[in-house]
């Protein structure tokens, strides 16, 4: 064995390099000489029966001609690439007429939008929004709204509790309270948020939404109360809807009502929406407001409930299951 095919290996690896025009050609090359079984690890092989002599030398060449071919490939490689790039700059045309990748835009959900609208009807009324604590005191959440701890109403409300004290709010009627403790009469104060109860079914999810609504004034009076609320409710519907005002109870208002509301193109069908009632008087004098000078009436409205009636959506579970085809229906 000589130098010389070595030589002659490195000149033909050379010559095909130079006339390979793509990144295959170049890779199918590149094994051919350098791979594992390749042109030059059989002359290595070889070397076991080389003659001592030439051995070092033959060896040290052959390294040479590996170096030699991979750095070949190398300056192939980048001429390869520039190429292909100046390419496709060439052929890739930009169509500029053609109509961009859209994102996709989200929406409100409804039970947002609902309170968004809620707010400014109520708003214009000087309506202020307030904020109450979803984690609530039993003295806020029952105790001060004049429900005992052996009230029946209390076992009705299903809570959750954390402990003797704490609780999810299951109600937004503990925020009356709040207000009548930090301000003075005139009061005029709207809250939402989130409430709870151990309920669950087409109707009942253990969270959903209320909003809490208190006047405390020196001229107001129930008829006032009934005719916000029907103000209210005829604007929400911007339908043709039959309202129905109707006695109720609930130990922190005095008398009591409870609204319902019927589409007029599907008779028969009553459906709750919301209870109300002046503020008893025990209350306000728990609160230190003068039942004299003034006198106070309360709402608590469901909001998933005026939803699905606008809606005319029957099971409340959807709003809470992130479902994206009931949810892009309110874009
Ligand atoms: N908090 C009552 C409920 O959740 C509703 C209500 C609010 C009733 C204010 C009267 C006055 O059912």
């Amino acid at each position: 064995m000589s130098l010389d095919p070595v030589k002659k290996l490195v000149i033909l690896a050379k010559s095909n390099i130079m006339q390979s025009n793509n990144m295959d050609a170049l890779e199918a090359i590149r094994i051919k000489f350098l791979g594992k079984k390749g042109y030059l690890n059989q002359h290595i092989k070889n070397l076991n029966d080389t003659s001592l002599d030439i051995k070092p030398k033959l060896g040290a060449a052959i390294n040479q001609a590996k170096e030699d071919i991979y750095t070949l490939l190398i300056e192939r490689k980048n001429i390869l690439q520039s190429k292909n790039i100046k390419n496709t700059l060439i052929t890739d045309t930009l169509d500029v007429t053609l109509p961009g990748r859209l994102s996709d835009i989200g929406t409100h959900h409804p039970i947002t939008s609902t309170i968004k609208r809620m707010k400014i009807f109520f708003n214009t009324l000087g309506f202020s929004v307030i904020h109450g604590p979803e984690i609530e005191d039993d003295y806020f959440n029952f105790d001060a709204l004049n429900i005992s701890k052996y009230h029946p109403s209390r076992d009705e409300h299903d809570t959750f509790w954390f402990d003797e004290k704490r609780l999810l709010r299951t109600h937004t009627s503990g925020v009356q309270i709040r207000a009548m403790i930090n301000k003075t009469p005139p009061i005029r104060i709207i809250s939402f948020g989130r409430v709870y109860r151990k309920d669950y079914d087409q109707h009942h999810t253990p969270m959903f939404h209320q909003m809490e609504g208190l006047i405390v004034d020196s001229n107001v009076n129930f008829s006032y109360l009934k005719k916000i609320l029907y103000d209210f409710l005829y604007n929400f519907f911007e339908t043709d809807i039959i309202l129905r005002f109707r006695p109720s109870y609930f130990p922190f208002t005095e008398p009591s009502a409870e609204i319902d509301v019927m589409k007029k193109q599907e008779t028969g069908n009553w459906l709750e929406l919301l209870g109300c009632g002046m503020v008893h008087p025990k209350i306000l004098h728990h609160v230190d407001i003068d039942t004299e000078k003034f006198s106070g009436f309360a709402f608590g409205i469901g909001i998933e409930r005026l939803t699905m009636l606008q809606y005319n959506i029957d099971d409340i579970r959807v709003f809470f299951k992130n479902d994206l085809q009931f949810l892009d229906q309110f874009k």
